[in-house]
């Protein structure tokens, strides 16, 4: 084998390990994509020290697929562990990964809770159309198997902060408590809800901060290596730490 044949061999054989990594839960439909998307005989085929690169005509798939894709290649993504309120005060805990910030005037946040079913919103979003209130939390490391398991899908009104004796706090202006345990906590309004097919961008403009101690300075600034929030990586179960940080200093 030639040394190019030899390299485009060692390229593609990578890229199927990596790609079988992303579809080790994968339903059959997902695997079919890899046979046919992964142009390998063609590259190997042809002259030229590359390969095609994998191809997923988003298009064409079924939704849980194009989840799949994109939410194991979109990472790292912060994770909102996020507490709400139904009308009669029932307290709820999630996280979601399909979150950001999107600015600073007003200071403003959004994540994308989905359905239990067609019909039903998760309880997240059931309880913010109900009280227009919640509060985001960043979790760290020791605390994220107890947040993945408040990803459990109870019955509504069931308090998965309880059933995990995580503590509550008060807020100070809004009435949804927030978690003691967290490094971060930020105290939102609904500012709107923004559907398109079946997703679900809940806009939230913050209104209080509670930080850790030793996070930030009084002048809001990070405190080097005091801070690491977890990521969320591919799907299903994958994650990431942050404790290897380093800078980059931009240009003039
Ligand atoms: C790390 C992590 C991130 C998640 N991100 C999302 C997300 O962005 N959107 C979503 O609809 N569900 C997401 N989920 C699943 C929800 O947490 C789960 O459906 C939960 O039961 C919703 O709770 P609720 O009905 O009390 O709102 C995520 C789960 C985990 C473990």
């Amino acid at each position: 084998m030639s040394k190019v044949m030899t390299k485009i061999k060692k390229d593609a054989d990578s890229c199927l390990n990596t790609f079988r990594i992303l579809t080790d839960h994968c339903p059959p439909s997902t695997r079919s994509i890899h046979h046919t998307s992964i142009k390998i005989p063609v590259a190997a085929s042809s002259n030229h020290d590359t390969i095609t690169p994998m191809t997923f005509d988003m298009e064409e798939l079924p939704p849980g697929d194009r989840y799949r894709i994109l939410a194991s290649l979109v990472t790292p993504r912060p994770i909102a562990w996020v507490t709400t309120q139904d009308r009669k005060n029932r307290l709820n805990a999630a996280p979601f990964s399909f979150f950001n910030v999107f600015g600073s005037n007003p200071p403003i946040v959004a994540f994308a809770p989905g359905n239990k079913d067609h019909h039903t919103p998760k309880d997240t979003a059931r309880n913010i159309r109900e009280t227009g209130e919640f509060v985001v939390h960043m979790v760290d490391e020791p605390l994220g198997k107890v947040m993945v398991a408040t990803s459990a899908s109870l019955p509504h009104g069931e308090n998965e902060l309880d059933l995990h004796n995580l503590t509550t706090l008060p807020s100070e202006k809004i009435s949804v408590p927030r978690i003691a345990e967290a490094p971060v906590a930020l105290e939102c309004t609904a500012h709107s809800t923004i559907e398109i097919g079946s997703n679900r961008l809940i806009i939230g403009i913050v209104h209080f901060v509670h930080v850790r101690e030793g996070i930030m300075d009084e002048k809001g600034y990070h405190q080097e290596g005091q801070y690491h929030p977890l990521a969320r990586m591919a799907s299903p179960d994958w994650y990431s730490r942050t404790t290897d940080q380093f800078e980059i200093p931009r240009p003039d």
